[in-house]
């Protein structure tokens, strides 16, 4: 059969993404446009600035993909767009203007679900990976473990009762004034725990409880042990008398605690998936493959724990490399291409389609 090439973009959060990938999984161009800074500075993302930044940027990211990938939009044969889930502002912003480009330019378009499109990237790095394979879903946003089955079917085993991981790293480090420290100003607050940690001299000096150990499933909390530590860190200012800028004694042990009963959580929680795929079946004994992707897939020593349960039972731990773990407008093209080759949802009339709750 004959090679398409399929344009993608994303915006459901902050990050304003394009990828252009063909049939055979070649990408032939990328751009992004990070907000990141801009909501750091803020302290958080405000969802109309979010929007805001996506409709200035989002035209410029598209045009600078397609030229990287020296193509017109004539070239293109469908473009895909993340559709679901994410802030409903931003996500209108790349919906409309997919929208638009498939009107003025005759193209079918695909509506894609963020978190599938996370989940099925690992297939274009590594073609070996089939169906059905486990995934865990670790970011900013989401938090979820489940059975890839198909390209648009996925079995929940798992999510968060409050916090996402990242969103609890990220509340975290601010609580924490890291970002006053020079050394990580530009560091996302995962990116920055995973450093301090790194330089802890008692990494334990603080041993916390993972949560909910007594449950035998796959549900997952942040939020817990996150307060544990803000309440540390509330002592520790009082009694201290610290500046109001100033950051605790005992900030990288704190950190190395904290991602250590982060990891054991997710360790825990990733035994029992794999537990309870045996038990029912779900994954054949000759594919046992897990993907881990999100943005807190790109820390390391929380792989290195996923890969010791990995080994431990049989399992191949595959994770893209970061560029492909955080949001990125390859992955929706990438997920474009998944549902070219196996001919679902692929739109000609789109004029009903619009962004989705779930
Ligand atoms: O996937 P992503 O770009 O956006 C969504 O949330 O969908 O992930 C961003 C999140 C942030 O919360 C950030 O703190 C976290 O991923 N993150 C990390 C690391 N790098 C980014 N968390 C832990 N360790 C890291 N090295
Ligand atoms: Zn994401």
């Amino acid at each position: 059969t004959e090679t398409k090439v399929i344009l993608g973009i994303e915006t459901s959060c902050d990050d304003t993404g394009c990828g252009i990938v063909d049939t055979q999984g070649n990408l032939l161009g990328e751009s992004l446009h990070s907000q990141h800074q801009i909501h750091l500075n803020n302290g958080g993302i405000i969802p109309p600035l979010a929007a805001d930044l996506h409709r200035e940027n989002v035209d410029r990211v598209v045009q600078g993909a397609l030229k990287k990938a020296r193509l017109n939009v004539e070239d293109i044969d469908a473009i895909a767009t993340t559709v679901k889930p994410g802030l409903p502002m931003s996500l209108k912003i790349g919906t409309k203007y997919g929208k638009y480009l498939c009107q003025k330019y005759n193209k079918p378009f695909i509506p894609i679900h963020h978190m599938e499109a996370h989940a099925l990237t690992a297939r274009m790095i590594d073609k070996s990976i089939q169906f059905p394979f486990l995934v865990l879903l670790i970011s900013g946003g989401h938090c979820l473990l489940a059975v890839a089955q198909n390209v648009d079917k996925f079995l929940l085993l798992g999510d968060s009762i409050d916090d996402a991981p990242g969103e609890a790293f990220d509340k975290l480090a601010r609580r924490m004034k890291l970002k006053n420290l020079p050394e990580y100003a530009t560091l996302s607050g995962g990116q920055a725990i995973e450093l301090a940690a790194s330089k802890a001299t008692n990494p334990l000096q603080f041993e916390f409880k993972p949560p909910m150990s007594a449950y035998k499933d796959c549900t997952f909390s942040f939020a817990g042990i996150k307060n544990i530590c803000t309440r540390y860190i509330i002592k520790e200012e009082i009694f201290k008398d610290l500046a109001p800028d100033e950051v605790i004694p005992d900030v990288n042990n704190l950190c190395a605690g904290f991602l250590l009963v982060i990891t054991r959580h997710l360790c825990h929680r990733l035994q029992r998936a794999i537990e309870y795929a045996a038990r029912k079946q779900l994954i054949p004994t000759d594919k046992q493959t897990l993907v881990v992707s999100g943005g807190v897939g790109c820390n390391n020593f929380i792989a290195e724990g996923l890969e010791i349960v990995c080994s431990e039972l049989g399992y191949r731990l595959v994770r893209p490399p970061p560029k492909l773990c955080t949001d990125n407008g390859i992955m929706i093209a990438w997920n474009g291409v998944e549902r070219w080759n196996a001919n679902l949802g692929i739109y000609k009339d789109f004029d009903n389609i619009d962004i989705q709750k779930s």
